[in-house]
């Protein structure tokens, strides 16, 4: 409300790996026909991890996009959201820490619940901050999505982290504290102990999904007396990115034709990333959010002589999904200036400078991601990354 101290996201950065796969490559190997893939599923492409790059890698990369404007005395706490845990006990964000030669008075640790990791360690921030106004949260959601050669799962597959630093006075969105919540034990996806790929009910999932965003988005807008004029985007975890169209969808159904072109026109420049890059699991949503404000829409709002549309002042409805499952609806708004943090160049070449691989090299590096024992992985050209086991002790470098 009026008066109140701003708090939400300052800065936010990315990485995803350095190589893809085709997915119309993907659809020829498993004899599919690739429009399933590309218009069906709505994915082009989908990160590969090599073995080197873990969560702890891509999470340190994803902040190294960033570090250099952050001001680390006024840093308190770091938060890693995952559910691709490289250890059972000792958290990813000690790791991080460490290979950023981050100080050791920061707090740090790690929160699970599927691809609801991200949001939980944004509002953990929020609140953080709310208590501590002159400090800030670097808010890091890294994984890994894997399904199984061959499986209906495979082609929502991906890899990447996204950072994020929480603040009071924040650059980019200023967040509001008062989401919809939705939460309930149910078994639409699940990774096992000691398994290496999820277990899924897909069709399931997705029903869940839809039904916990029509609770929470209706809930939200009824309290707030909110309507679709009400957003300039509605923006949602993409697992692929058709999820997001048919969620789109349900928000879309009693609407006229001027507010469906604007949000389904918004959707997509919040899609472009995704559909590139595959399912982040707990980066998905915040990828959303920086294809959106990265990607002009040309006929919305005022572009800027750097090509960006002039958001500020808007506001973004998110929808945050982790299967198990927790739904969060909440809101934000983005916030004047905005443009001067955004790494536009730097993101557009981390995803047009990959290598595009082929699959059987992709099937290769799917077979040996997960070592045994002690070993070695094979050295990057540059950035952080896991260099292999050393008495059970997992090591990291960066390259040069
Ligand atoms: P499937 O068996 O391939 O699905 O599994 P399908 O046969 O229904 O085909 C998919 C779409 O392609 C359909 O479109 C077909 O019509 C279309 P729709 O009717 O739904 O609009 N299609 C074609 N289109 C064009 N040309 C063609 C063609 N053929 C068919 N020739 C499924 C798909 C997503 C279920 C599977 O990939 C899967 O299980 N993925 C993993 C689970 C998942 O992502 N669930 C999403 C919701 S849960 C979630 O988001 C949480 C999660 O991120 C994990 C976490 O929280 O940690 C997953």
């Amino acid at each position: 409300g009026e008066g109140e101290m701003a708090i939400g996201i300052d800065r936010i950065g990315m990485f995803v790996p350095d190589q893809y796969l085709d997915l119309t490559d993907l659809a020829t190997a498993r004899g599919v026909e690739p429009s399933k893939f590309t218009v069906g599923i709505g994915q082009s492409r989908m990160s590969v991890p090599r073995q080197c790059d873990d969560i702890v890698s891509m999470g340190a990369n994803a902040i190294a996009d960033i570090l250099p404007e952050i001001d680390v005395d006024r840093l308190g706490l770091m938060v890693v959201g995952t559910e691709s845990g490289i250890d059972q006990s000792k958290s990813s964000s000690l790791f991080i820490k460490h290979l950023l030669g981050l100080p050791n008075r920061i707090e740090s640790f790690e929160i699970k619940e599927a691809c609801f990791g991200g949001t939980a360690g944004l509002f953990v921030a929020y609140h953080y901050v709310a208590a501590h106004p002159d400090r800030t949260v670097l808010v890091v959601a890294s994984d890994v999505a894997r399904y199984g050669l061959g499986t209906s799962g495979e082609v929502t597959q991906g890899a990447g982290a996204v950072a994020m630093l929480v603040s009071a006075n924040p650059g980019i969105i200023a967040l509001d504290d008062d989401s919809e919540d939705y939460s309930e034990d149910i078994n639409d996806f699940w990774r096992p102990n000691g398994r290496t790929e999820a277990l899924v009910d897909g069709k399931y999932s997705m029903r869940v999904y839809l039904d916990f965003f029509r609770h929470a988005f209706d809930a939200y807008c009824d309290r707030r007396s909110l309507g679709l004029d009400d957003f300039g985007a509605l923006l949602f975890h993409l697992p692929f990115t058709k999820m997001g169209v048919k969620a789109l969808r349900v928000a879309l159904e009693q609407a006229d034709d001027r507010n469906r072109e604007r949000l389904e026109g918004n959707f997509a420049m919040s899609a472009r990333y995704s559909r590139e890059v595959g399912n982040l699991y707990a980066g998905s949503l915040y990828l959303s959010l920086l294809s959106w404000l990265e990607n002009p829409r040309g006929d919305d709002g005022d572009v800027g002589d750097d090509g960006v549309r002039a958001l500020a002042g808007q506001r973004i409805g998110l929808f945050s999904y982790g299967s198990g499952a927790m739904g969060k609806f909440f809101t934000g708004r983005v916030q004047p200036g905005y443009q001067r943090h955004l790494r536009v160049q730097a993101h557009a070449r981390m995803l047009n400078d990959r290598r595009r691989i082929d699959v059987a090299e992709y099937e290769r590096l799917f077979a040996a991601y997960y070592g045994t024992g002690d070993f070695e992985t094979q050295i990057p050209s540059s950035g952080f990354y896991f260099s292999g086991v050393r008495h059970s002790i997992r090591q990291y470098s960066l390259a040069d």
